[in-house]
């Protein structure tokens, strides 16, 4: 139900969680939307964390002016999440205040867009716009960064194909996806991977190294093996993890999978194996085309939610239509389609 009651003078934005390409292009978008209905912006700093410290800054025309190709967030990002305690909580909302935000654009994955629900059953007006490189949001076709990252992992996968066919190797590639595939998914379908391993499907080591060596029996010198970073052996029930430390919200610093797999090749197969983590240069750098388009129609649309003073809601994509939906249905995970993944499955 649309709450016009509100007077609506400026809105505060912030970007949360892991940093992704396309994230300058919504917030420019918010800007300039914002100005055409005569709103001022704020922009937060560093997610959740620059609202409970107070650092904010206003963000003109003048202040975007040329970020819609580069990559991160000018407003820089945290794991911050103020509803950790209650003291914390409180600063949030003598902040908002205090800088007179009436309505708080929320851009983030699902730990962002969680506070953003919390915010929202407070009474407070807000936004959320779905971004992350995992594409593990529910609620939305597509989340924003996906589609670079894809590109970035499509494009390694190529470059390793080439060394791999010289040296008759094996290579892992180790890509980002916590609690989904997307990325593993995807990118080893477009570069033509030869097995994808994904946190979905827990896989028998066996099994792997089973099918790795029927291929060369078939006159295949080489192989790539793309392995999502969450993806974990059928006899293991936990992660592994890069460290020991946690964030805010209970993630681990996930990282070794790759290398885990890699060793298992080694001998099981018996054939040289290389092992590359990609990280973070699959966060980084100029958004692709498409994540341009879709962060800045996000942006777009979500301003246009609170000139209509429709709040609690995620701006999503359902086709080619970018539509608004409840904040709550936006928090849970969207895991990689069984039918996709066995798709993906006929060509190796
Ligand atoms: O949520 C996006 C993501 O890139 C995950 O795929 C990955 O596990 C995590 O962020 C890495 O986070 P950090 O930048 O804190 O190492």
């Amino acid at each position: 139900m649309a709450d016009t009651t509100r007077k609506i003078k400026t809105i505060g934005i912030l970007t949360g969680g892991g940093d992704c390409p396309g994230l300058n292009a919504v917030i420019r978008a918010v800007v300039k939307t914002a100005h055409l209905y005569d709103y001022s912006v704020i922009g937060i700093r560093n997610g959740w964390k620059g609202i409970v410290e107070g650092e904010v800054e206003p963000l003109t025309e003048f202040s975007v002016t040329g970020i819609l190709p580069k990559g991160g967030t000018i407003l820089g990002t945290s794991r911050t999440n103020p509803l950790k305690s209650q003291e914390q909580t409180q600063q949030m909302l003598s902040n908002l205040k205090r800088f007179g935000i009436d309505a708080v654009v929320a851009v983030g994955g699902d730990d962002t867009l969680s506070v953003a629900t919390r915010l929202h059953q407070m009474n407070i007006p807000v936004v959320g716009i779905p971004k992350t490189i995992d594409n593990d949001l529910s609620g939305t076709d597509y989340t924003f960064g996906f589609d670079t990252a894809v590109s970035i992992v499509t494009d390694a996968i190529d470059r390793l194909h080439t060394t791999a066919e010289s040296h008759h190797r094996i290579m892992v590639l180790e890509v980002m996806g916590r609690h989904a595939g997307w990325i593993a998914t995807i990118a080893g379908i477009a570069g033509g991977a030869d097995q994808i391993l994904i946190p979905e499907v827990p896989f028998d080591i066996d099994d792997v190294c089973e099918g790795l060596k029927k291929r060369r029996e078939r006159g295949k010198k080489f192989s790539i093996v793309v392995i999502a970073e969450g993806a974990k052996p059928t006899d293991m029930n936990t992660f592994v993890t890069a460290s020991s430390k946690v964030d805010e919200f209970g993630h681990e610093q996930l990282g070794g999978i790759g290398h885990l797999l890699g060793r298992a090749i080694e001998e099981r197969v018996g054939s040289e194996t290389r092992v590359t983590v990609l990280g973070h240069v699959q966060r980084g750098g100029s958004p692709t085309a498409h994540d341009r388009v879709l962060a800045t129609r996000y942006g777009v649309k979500a301003v246009q939610q609170i000139h209509e003073g429709n709040y609690g809601v995620m701006v999503a994509l359902h086709g080619d239509k970018i539509v608004p939906i409840p904040l709550s249905d936006a928090i849970t995970q969207k895991k990689v389609d069984p039918e996709l993944y066995e798709m993906a499955r006929i060509f190796y």
